[in-house]
């Protein structure tokens, strides 16, 4: 096998470590055990870093000679480099190896994708605002997409190809290049967004393509405004392309989703309520930070992150909307309630392009932090994906910032949440009378979420403060959808009403795939805000209920403590 002229320069010796012998040409069926890796020294004439770009042009080569170019000594702190199709593995859910193969097909050629020239926007419109003909329009391309898995399956314009790419880069089918064992995630980081925005670009232009209607838009689901909380029509229609009949069958329209995810409470006016104090927590009041919102830092070689490294918009409504809808009878909530079925919904594409759309809004939102991120290891990640002409594409997050120059735009609706602000109480707690009976944390913790638990928390500095709320050591079991809530200084004990002002955060996980069975995270909630909203007392305690919603006994809790929030 000859290295491509790039690899040749490097002076490299490398050692090829492996169970089994590579196949020359794996399939796309290959399993986790054809998967090998090279060790590498670099050369003295390559002191620190190599051009990634130079190295990426090997990717395409032959196999084998591509994986030169990813060992760690040359990576360093670098950003996520796009996986190497060839040497897709199983995905999993938890510890058990999924019996679907997620893979895409492979292709000896990619290219670096150069955004086309715009000469006309297509506008995403609200999907409970669509005429019928464009609901007849959407339906048609996706009948034309799924009509290709039947022609071709490995023509990735289909439409179980496209759901696959969603498995593949979120279930542990790609591992990080140069990193075995280490996954590809593209959920919970600052990836978050610009991989989905990247992933609808081509969904829509290949359904642009397949209708030969350079003006198709993704219709998106307003999920953030009374009108499009349920499920919208278009996807319920059991004849239609656009169904599905794996969801939640309690959920279909018009039962209102609940982004708070608490199925025990069922007057709509205060679901909705919920909902629109939900969504100004995660665009306005929450994030403290561009991180806060976009999802923390993600580079080459870092473990692939969980559901707390999210931000608070992915952490919230987005992963309520997959949580409510997703079907209960299967295992693992499938579709919609797992990423690596999640794309085989076709209301999938819809909810991500209202999350996609959440973005702009809050990139337009005036604020006291900065918003653009500017680090390279962000700016410079990159994914693969199939254009709408089955050619595979490199794509770098920050070719994805201006989703106009992308050439598309949202129908502009009401967005009532800007004014959903938690009402502020007129006055403090008691905190002597709400603290009676209550026990101390290092009482309490570990803590089994069996039940609502109350907790008499310190307080580094009296009063109104920047403070972080942490809950530590928190152990899930991954296979499990899981809710719970937290409120600080709550009298009233209304777990289901997370509209006031004493209502800190939540917690969610869709079951999803990780090293290990569990996962260990700290939950960090932001307490500046929510002191001003309770109008706190010059207090050095508070008090902190959480409340288990869904599956409190796969969930331990090991620790609380209050935190000055760290200076940016
Ligand atoms: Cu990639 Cu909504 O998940």
């Amino acid at each position: 096998m000859q290295s491509p002229p790039s690899m040749a320069s490097l002076q490299l010796s490398c050692t090829v470590l492996g169970t089994t012998a590579p196949k020359p040409h794996t399939l796309p069926n290959a399993r986790r055990s054809r998967r090998f890796h090279v060790s590498c020294s670099g050369g003295p004439a390559e002191e620190g870093k190599v051009d990634r770009r130079n190295m990426l042009l090997g990717l395409g080569g032959m196999y084998g000679a591509a994986n030169l170019v990813s060992d760690t000594k040359l990576a360093r702190a670098d950003p996520l480099l796009p996986p190497e199709f060839k040497s897709c593995g199983v995905a999993y859910v938890g510890e058990d190896p999924l019996d679907v193969n997620c893979c895409p097909p492979t292709s000896d050629v990619i290219k670096d994708y150069k955004l086309p020239p715009v000469h006309r926007l297509r506008v995403r419109r609200a999907a409970h605002r669509l005429n019928l003909a464009n609901v007849a329009k959407y339906k048609r391309a996706v009948k034309m997409m799924r009509d290709l898995d039947v022609a071709d399956p490995t023509d990735p314009r289909g439409f179980s190809q496209q759901a696959n790419i969603h498995c593949a880069y979120c279930n542990g089918a790609h591992d990080q290049v140069g990193h075995e064992g280490l996954d590809i995630q593209v959920h919970f980081s600052w990836l978050f967004f610009p991989f989905h925005r990247w992933y609808l670009y081509f969904y829509e232009r290949i359904m642009a393509d397949l209708l030969k209607d350079p003006t198709f838009a993704l219709p998106y689901w307003n999920w953030d405004q009374p009108k499009g909380m349920q499920l919208p029509w278009m996807f319920d229609e059991e004849d239609s392309s656009l169904y599905d009949p794996n969801r939640n069958q309690d959920r279909r329209p018009p039962a209102v989703l609940n982004l708070a995810l608490n199925s025990t409470i069922t007057d709509p006016v205060q679901i909705i309520s919920n909902n629109l104090s939900l969504m100004y927590n995660e665009m306005i009041g929450t994030p403290a930070s561009a991180t806060d919102f976009m999802g923390k830092a993600y580079r080459d070689g870092d473990a692939p992150p969980t559901y707390p490294d999210g931000g608070t918009s992915e952490k919230g409504s987005h992963t309520a909307v997959h949580a409510w809808f997703g079907d209960p009878r299967n295992e693992y909530n499938e579709d919609i309630g797992n990423f690596y079925s999640a794309g085989r919904d076709p209301a999938f594409y819809s909810h991500h392009a209202n999350v996609d759309r959440m973005w702009t809004i809050w990139n337009d939102i005036p604020a006291d932090y900065q918003k653009a991120i500017t680090d390279p290891d962000y700016l410079n990640a990159s994914f693969l994906f199939y254009d709408e002409k089955k050619q595979l594409v490199r794509v770098k997050v920050a070719d994805c910032f201006n989703h106009k120059k992308m050439g598309y735009d949202y129908e502009k609706v009401d967005i009532p949440w800007v004014r959903s602000k938690p009402p502020q109480r007129a006055a403090a707690v008691n905190i002597q009378d709400l603290s009676k009976g209550v026990k101390t944390a290092e009482k309490v913790f570990p803590l089994k979420l069996r039940k609502t638990t109350r907790v008499l928390v310190a307080k580094p500095t009296v009063g109104k403060a920047d403070e972080v709320l942490v809950l530590e050591n928190i152990v899930t079991d991954n296979r499990k959808l899981i809710k719970f809530d937290v409120f600080v200084n709550d009298e009233d004990d209304k777990p289901e009403e997370v509209d006031r002002a004493e209502y800190a955060g939540g917690f969610t996980q869709l079951p999803h795939r990780v090293k290990a069975k569990n996962s260990v995270s700290d939950l960090r909630l932001n307490l500046k805000q929510l002191y001003e909203n309770i109008n706190i007392a010059d207090d050095d305690t508070v008090v902190v209920t959480i409340v288990p919603l869904i599956n409190g006994e796969a969930v331990t809790i090991g620790g609380i403590k209050i935190v000055e929030a760290p200076t940016a």
